[in-house]
Order: structure tokens, then C-alpha cells, then sequence
């Protein structure tokens, strides 16, 4: 039996734990620092690296990391240092995501297909490059900017007030040092996640999140507003594509440049007649597409992990996957991604049947109650025997919790219904 350590607050997290709690190998289960829903939660912060070593070490822990920051900040190879295990990418493996122009600059000398680009950090070369141009751009920070670093632009304009704000007013600090400014690519999005142990790369199963605010993606983006597994959009001969162009290429890629990739690999993907091109990596599950997806397993997660740090992999059967489709609708306070209230008391967690799973984010416990503590609260998510059934079922349990900035999307999941 074994203890585990979550590392992570958020619904990525708590459905983390959810599944591991299943694992007849897993004995307790901690998370640091963890929110409202989240078991024997530990107060020490991700970027603690010193206090997580001492506590892995005194309860004898397998530690899983859920977000990018501490595997940005060398927690991987810390614990392997003090000989801890450890499941996620060392802060060489993490570069595919904390430094959006490390990424470029691996894919294009390993030919793995994403959009053309330059690199910059004066802003009037940036922008007479712009000018140069006749394709409309996005505009990127290098650096981890917790998901507001990219700009989409429709106009030079747009192109030349993006570099303003990244490389002159310096918006996310030293993030914007440097910007990348690449083809705009216009065409459907989705995720490819798979789990690799440097030598192969298990692909988990496909999913698509909702990134707007607003119902029929309007407003400005969020962390994600909702999702759904298994996505339509990514059929069985496109996804043998992206596994072998875009997965396998990057895990051998980085082997050969000497970087073994250990944890989920991310690919965030812009399909354009057919073919996938890379957006960007992320070097761990998202949210809130792991809680269809970990919903979906039917298989024990720890014993992959185990295998992942242990570069066994290979050795494992092919994960199987419960044929239902998921869906999680993010419940958020209103007000989200800009301001909003905290602290109000959720109701309804007692009328939502066994099938449904609650998963918390902004949430915390205090004299029993369940208080809303962040943009995005709760992660209520479900099966269906169809897309369709999936989303009545996740909705009908989504009426039964409230508070009084309670907000959510009312099409999650619709994008898949009109892809057919
Ligand atoms: N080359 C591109 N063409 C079109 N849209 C893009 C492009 N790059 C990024 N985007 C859009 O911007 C969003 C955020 O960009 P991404 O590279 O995923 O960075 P991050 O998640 O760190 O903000 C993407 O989800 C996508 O919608
Ligand atoms: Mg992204």
C-alpha cells in the first residue's frame, strides 16, 4: 500500500484523487494545499518545494503534480534528489510549456507541424515585421502567464497594441521579455493528451474544453468553462496522426536531444482541413478536461503512474476506457475571469445521485460548510450512455446546486452534438 500526495487545489486535483482513491494500492491520500472537496488536506503551498520534500518524506509518499508552476520551479528533480517518487516532468521536460519559445524552436527543428513564427523582444522590429505581413498573427509571452499571455489578433492594429502591451508595458512581467509571433491558424481546436514514460506515450482518451465565458464561445477567455470526452472531432485516423507526427515525435525528439518527458503530455491542437498543427504543449493534464477524462478510465491510474516514473510503460496493457461519454459544466461565480464575489455559502451537494461526481476547485470547508473561494467553484461532471445523455444527465445535476453568483455555460458539450 502506498500514501499519495497530491500537489494542486484545483478540479484537475480533486479528480486526481477521486480516481486514485479507487486503487487497492493506495492507502491514504493527502493534497497540498487542496480545496473544500479535497481529502486530508496539507497546508503548504505548491511553490514550498522544501516543506512538500519534508512531508513526502515523513509519510512515505508517491507524489502526483497537478500544475505547471512548481514543475516549472524543479519539483521533479528535487524529489529525485532526496529519492522520492515523483510522477510528472523534470523542469528540462517542462521547458515545453514554460517557455513558449523553447517549444517553437523544438518543433521546428524536429518538423513537428505548428504554425510559422519569429521571435522578438524590440518592439518596433515586432512590429514592422507585422506590417510585413499578410496573414493575420497571434501575438505570445515566452513565459508561464497563467493562461492571459496569448493574443489573438485580427488587424495589424490589434497585432501592434498586443506587442505594446507585452514587450512596453511589460503586462506579465518578465513572461513578456520575449514574444512570439506566429500564423494565425483558424479552425476547430481540441486536446490530445497522452501519458508518457520518456520512451512511449500512452494516449488517454480525446476531449475538447470550452475556453470562453459565454455561451457559443463569446467573451473573453478563462481557464476553461467546461468539457467533454470522447470529442467527435478527433476520429481514429486523425488521432493516429497527431499520436505519431505530433506525440511520438516530440517524446523521441526530446529523448534524442537528451530530456527524458515523464507525465502527461498535453498537445493543444488547431485542426485546418484535416491536419493538426500544435499550439502549444502543456506538460500536464488540463482543466478541466481531466475531469471527463480521469471519469472515463477504466483502469488504475496509480499502476500507471508507478510506471511512468519507473519507464515501464511499454509493459503495460493498452488503457481501456468506459464507452460512455463525459461531461463537465465548470460552475463559476459571477463576475469570472474579472471579479468577483467569494465566501457564499453552496447548497445542494446532498440531492446529487452516486453517478455524478462534484469535483471542487474554488472552493473551501469552514464550520462544515462549503464556501464558493475562487473564479471557477465546482466541477460537476457525468456519464451518459451519448453525448447527448451526458449532457441532460451533468445539467439535471448542475440545477441542484446554487448560490447566489452561481454561473455557468448552458452548451457545454453542444459543440460535439453539431459536429455530426
Ligand atoms: N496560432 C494560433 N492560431 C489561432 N489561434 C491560436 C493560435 N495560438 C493560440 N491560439 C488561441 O489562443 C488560445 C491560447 O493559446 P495557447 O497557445 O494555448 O496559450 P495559453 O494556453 O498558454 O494561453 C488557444 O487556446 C487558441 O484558441
Ligand atoms: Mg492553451
Amino acid at each position: 500500500m502506498v500514501n499519495i500526495l497530491i500537489i494542486g487545489s484545483g478540479g484537475r486535483e480533486h479528480a486526481l484523487s477521486w480516481k486514485l482513491s479507487q486503487s487497492e494500492k493506495v492507502e491514504t491520500i493527502f493534497t497540498a494545499p487542496g480545496n473544500g472537496g479535497t481529502p486530508n488536506n496539507v497546508p503548504i503551498n505548491v511553490d514550498d518545494l522544501d516543506g512538500l520534500v519534508d512531508f513526502a518524506k515523513k509519510n512515505n509518499c508517491f507524489t502526483v503534480v497537478g500544475p505547471e508552476a512548481p514543475l516549472a520551479a524543479g519539483i521533479v528533480n528535487k524529489f529525485n534528489d532526496h529519492n522520492l517518487k515523483i510522477f510528472g516532468p523534470t523542469q528540462q521536460a517542462a521547458q515545453l510549456e514554460s517557455s513558449k519559445i523553447w517549444a517553437k524552436n523544438f518543433m521546428k527543428r524536429n518538423n513537428i507541424p505548428t504554425s510559422r513564427f519569429e521571435i522578438f523582444d524590440d518592439a518596433k522590429k515586432a512590429q514592422k515585421y507585422v506590417e510585413s505581413l499578410d496573414y493575420n498573427v497571434v501575438v505570445k509571452a515566452d513565459g508561464l502567464a497563467a493562461g492571459k499571455g496569448v493574443i489573438v489578433c485580427s488587424s495589424d492594429d490589434e497585432a501592434k497594441s498586443a506587442i505594446e502591451t507585452i514587450l512596453i508595458k511589460k503586462t506579465f512581467g518578465d513572461a513578456g521579455n520575449r514574444i512570439i509571433i506566429e500564423e494565425r491558424i483558424d479552425g476547430i481546436e481540441a486536446s490530445y493528451i497522452a501519458l508518457s514514460d520518456g520512451d512511449v506515450a500512452l494516449p488517454m482518451a480525446t476531449s475538447q474544453d470550452h475556453k470562453r465565458i459565454f455561451d457559443g464561445d463569446k467573451g473573453p477567455n478563462t481557464g476553461g468553462m467546461g468539457a467533454y470526452s470522447t470529442t467527435p472531432i478527433i476520429d481514429d485516423s486523425l488521432a493516429k496522426k497527431i499520436q505519431e507526427e505530433i506525440i511520438d515525435k516530440t517524446i523521441h525528439a526530446m529523448k534524442n536531444e537528451g530530456i527524458l518527458f515523464k507525465g502527461f503530455l498535453y498537445a493543444g491542437i488547431m485542426i485546418r482541413d484535416n491536419e493538426p498543427f500544435v499550439l502549444e504543449y502543456n506538460v500536464r493534464m488540463g482543466d478541466p478536461e481531466c475531469q471527463p477524462i480521469t471519469m472515463r478510465m477504466d483502469f488504475d491510474l496509480y499502476d500507471y503512474f508507478e510506471a511512468s516514473v519507473g519507464g515501464k510503460l511499454s509493459s503495460m496493457p493498452t488503457p481501456t476506457w468506459k464507452k460512455q461519454s463525459a461531461v463537465c459544466v465548470v460552475l463559476a461565480s459571477k463576475g469570472y475571469p474579472e471579479s468577483y464575489p467569494s465566501n457564499e455559502e453552496i447548497s445542494g451537494f446532498d440531492s446529487i445521485s452516486n453517478d455524478v461526481c462534484v469535483f471542487h476547485a474554488g472552493t473551501k470547508k469552514t464550520d462544515g460548510k462549503i464556501l464558493s473561494n475562487g473564479g471557477r467553484v465546482l466541477g460537476v461532471t457525468a456519464l451518459g450512455a451519448s453525448l447527448e445523455d451526458a449532457i441532460s444527465n451533468v445539467y439535471a445535476a448542475v440545477e441542484k446546486i446554487s448560490w447566489p453568483h452561481k454561473y455557468c455555460r448552458q452548451d457545454i458539450g453542444q459543440k460535439g452534438l453539431s459536429y455530426f
